[in-house]
């Protein structure tokens, strides 16, 4: 499993698919979405997983990984194998109306929901992480995972797999740094000045959340000269991670109506919701309306990526040069079973990232798992945006 062996890549480019909205403006910058057709080769293995195809075996499944005498991980393996593919990945592109910084950060967001996470609708000025980086001079690209929103749903057993998405996130920092990102968004809509003879980024960070902190850290590991910077959010290697089990997602097939997934998708039900993601004070945390439109805007995710995650988890980066910052949410559930206070442990830390340029945690009050679902998120995120500037990023 240490030999993550990335055989061969290529990207190829078309035109965008249509999306829904193409270009929006926004208080503090421009938006535009499109699809980019990702070419990628990763490891994959064939796990011996349960089948999930109505609720009743998706809560099998819940049980079946929580029982403490079948094993995990690698001795899950039936056969090694390699996916190859072009897999068409949406992503958001927004870009400041105004900035003297360089610097693109690129957001990956956790299971159970899409890049609609870094960028809620409900109030976008006190919420959405995108609108504050817009706010704070950042360009920011966002994108759905595999399996989620409007990329494309493989298999969720042989082909949504952490090696995988690795790699695609290795793909679109590649097209970020050398231009072609900026270049295909400019195409997207040329009546839009906004995305016209953009400067290629002179810096680029990536930030994750839950799972898609799992992807972060395992690329700043294997990949430290692609990154200036790394934010991980929602995530931190403790004897209290995914402890309350995946029976807390309260899980239902994800087969139905709106999400109509094919086999081995699993969606929370809106109690599963409330368990992994809300958490703090309920007169001061979050909103009614908060818990609501998590709900309303989960995603199904897939089986396999869960099964195969043991690859990219903990990986050592003795690499990487650049700062990282954790940002855990005091009363996170299922990454510190309810409390992170005192949970990271900086010579842990040190030893992943031994060379590091500084190394940073900070604890978000009063916040659940879903940071950008509650009332003091933007607090947060200046936390973030302040290590960043402080890095001259
Ligand atoms: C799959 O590959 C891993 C890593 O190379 C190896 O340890 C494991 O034995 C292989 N499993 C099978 C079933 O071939
Ligand atoms: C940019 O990087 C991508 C991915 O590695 C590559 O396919 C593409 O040819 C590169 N484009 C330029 C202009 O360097
Ligand atoms: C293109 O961008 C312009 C300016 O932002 C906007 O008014 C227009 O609606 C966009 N067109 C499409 C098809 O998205
Ligand atoms: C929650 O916050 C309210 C308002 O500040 C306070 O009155 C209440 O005591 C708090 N509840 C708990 C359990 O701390
Ligand atoms: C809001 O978050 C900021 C940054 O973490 C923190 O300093 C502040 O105490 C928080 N406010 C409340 C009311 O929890």
């Amino acid at each position: 499993m240490a030999s993550l062996l990335l055989l061969a890549a290529a990207i190829i480019f078309r035109k965008a698919s249509a999306s829904p909205i193409d270009s929006f403006s926004r208080a503090h910058g421009d938006c535009t979405q499109f699809n980019i057709p990702v070419v990628a080769t990763a490891p994959s293995a064939i796990y011996d997983i349960p089948r999930v195809n109505n609720d009743i075996e998706a809560a099998a499944w819940t049980i079946h990984s929580g029982t403490w005498s079948i094993p995990e991980g690698p001795q899950l393996i039936i056969r090694n194998t390699t996916t190859f593919g072009t897999f068409n990945i949406h992503v958001q592109l927004c870009v400041p109306k105004s900035t003297s910084k360089n610097t693109l950060q690129i957001a990956t967001h956790g299971v159970h929901y899409d890049s609609r996470y870094w960028d809620p609708e409900l109030v976008r000025e006190k919420q959405s992480y995108v609108e504050a980086s817009l706010k704070a001079g950042y360009t920011i690209l966002t994108y759905d995972r595999l399996g989620t929103g409007q990329s494309d749903i493989p298999n969720a057993y042989d082909v949504v797999q952490a090696p995988l998405e690795l790699e695609i996130l290795r793909q679109l920092t590649l097209l970020a740094r050398n231009g072609t990102l900026y270049n295909l968004a400019s195409k997207v809509n040329s009546s839009s000045a906004a995305f016209h003879s953009l400067p290629k980024p002179n810096k680029v960070t990536h930030i994750g959340h839950s799972f898609g902190s799992f992807i972060t850290s395992a690329f700043i590991a294997r990949y430290p000269d692609l990154t200036e910077g790394a934010i991980i959010t929602g995530f931190i290697l403790s004897k209290y991670l995914g402890m309350v089990g995946t029976t807390a997602f309260s899980p239902l097939f994800g087969g139905v109506s709106p999400y109509n997934r094919p086999s081995g998708y699993i969606v929370c039900s809106k109690t599963g919701i409330q368990n992994i993601f809300f958490g703090g004070n309920l007169t001061t945390a979050y909103s009614t309306a908060m818990l609501d439109y998590g709900n309303a805007i989960k995603q199904p995710f897939a089986v396999g990526e869960l099964a195969s995650a043991f690859n990219i988890i903990g990986l050592p980066g003795p690499g990487l040069k650049a700062p990282v910052q954790y940002v855990l949410a005091e009363f996170d559930f299922y990454i510190c079973a309810g409390d992170c206070k005192g949970l990271a442990d900086p010579k842990v830390l040190a030893a992943t990232y031994p060379n590091a340029k500084e190394i940073e945690v900070v604890i978000q009050p009063n916040t659940g798992h879903a940071f950008t679902l509650h009332n003091n998120a933007t607090a947060g995120y200046q936390l973030t945006f302040d290590f960043l500037a402080k890095h001259g990023l």
